[in-house]
């Protein structure tokens, strides 16, 4: 067996200030589903067969509680603990996780003290139909960082990560074929840039982006397109100011992948950030969410 690492991207954990406004948009909007619930705390689903791919817990204002991750079974749980705990990092025990889902892990503090919870033999569900207007699973995280070369260092060295690409302000991280799970973007503030929701079409994107604009949220960025992983996007900001985002058709990728630095993503700046340069840019509002 080889390194222990991080398999996958399970779920963003938020505080909300108010659980039931907050559930009735991630369902009725966004177009997730209760997985469960118990007295604060809400786990959405997905179509896919992931337990649940977003966790609104109530407590106070906007704050990203946790991203929660996956590894293979409890030999490489505890692995990856010895292995971050060896090598320095902050660490908290691997134990048996309560909650609806099961499972057993460990908790791990980045270099800004953010919270990963690494896990295993987190229950699922049974496989069912893509619908064609709703996310299937949680896409990636993008999280500001003041260093974020050293941020992501770390997790390619302790968790075993890989380097998808490097841009003038953003490194895309992969822990499994999604072009990237987690990016760290040079922000000074450690805190949430964004989350995005796997669509399972540019049509199904489309509905989706569709169905928010009519029920009173705009698209904020987009539709455009991606460079590093060629992603197509919608953003949005919801109630309580989390930016999320619609996106499909992420590249998948393997260790042939050629890492791409600065210099090979340099992009016109009128183009916005969006390949086929349709999107203007992301708009006041949400570049004010994303700090
Ligand atoms: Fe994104």
């Amino acid at each position: 067996m080889g390194d222990p690492k991080v398999t996958g991207l399970r779920s963003a954990e938020f505080q909300v200030p108010e659980l039931k406004l907050a559930t009735k948009f991630y369902e009725e909007n966004w177009g997730l589903e209760v997985a469960a619930a118990d007295r604060d705390t809400v786990y959405l689903r997905g179509t896919g067969t992931a337990h649940h791919s977003l966790i609104l817990r109530e407590g106070g204002e906007k704050k990203l509680l946790a991203v929660n991750l996956a590894a293979d079974n409890k030999t490489a749980v505890d692995g990856l603990y010895e292995k971050a705990r060896g090598l320095g990092a902050s660490v908290e025990a691997p134990e048996e996780l309560g909650g609806p889902a099961g499972g057993y892990g460990f908790v791990f503090h980045d270099l800004h003290g953010r919270d990963y919870r690494i896990s295993s033999d987190i229950t699922e569900h049974a496989k069912k139909p893509a619908a064609k207007d709703r996310p299937v699973k949680i896409s990636h995280v993008v999280l500001n960082s003041p260093d974020r070369e050293a941020q992501s260092s770390q997790f390619i060295d302790l968790l075993g990560f890989k380097l998808s690409d490097r841009t003038g302000y953003m490194d895309f991280i992969r822990c499994s074929s999604d072009h990237h799970a987690i990016a760290y973007t040079t922000i000074d503030s450690p805190t949430l840039n964004h989350v995005a929701f796997e669509m399972p079409s540019h049509n199904a994107l489309m509905y989706g982006a569709g169905r928010m604009k009519q029920t009173g949220y705009p698209t904020e960025w987009g539709v455009g397109r991606h460079g590093p992983g060629n992603n197509i996007f919608a953003y949005f900001v919801d109630p309580n100011g989390y930016v999320i985002e619609y996106t499909a058709e992420v590249q998948q990728v393997d260790d042939s992948y050629k890492v791409g630095m600065p210099e090979d993503w340099e992009r016109p700046p009128e183009l916005q950030g969006d390949d086929w340069g349709f999107a203007d840019g992301a708009s006041d509002r949400m570049r004010a969410h994303t700090k």
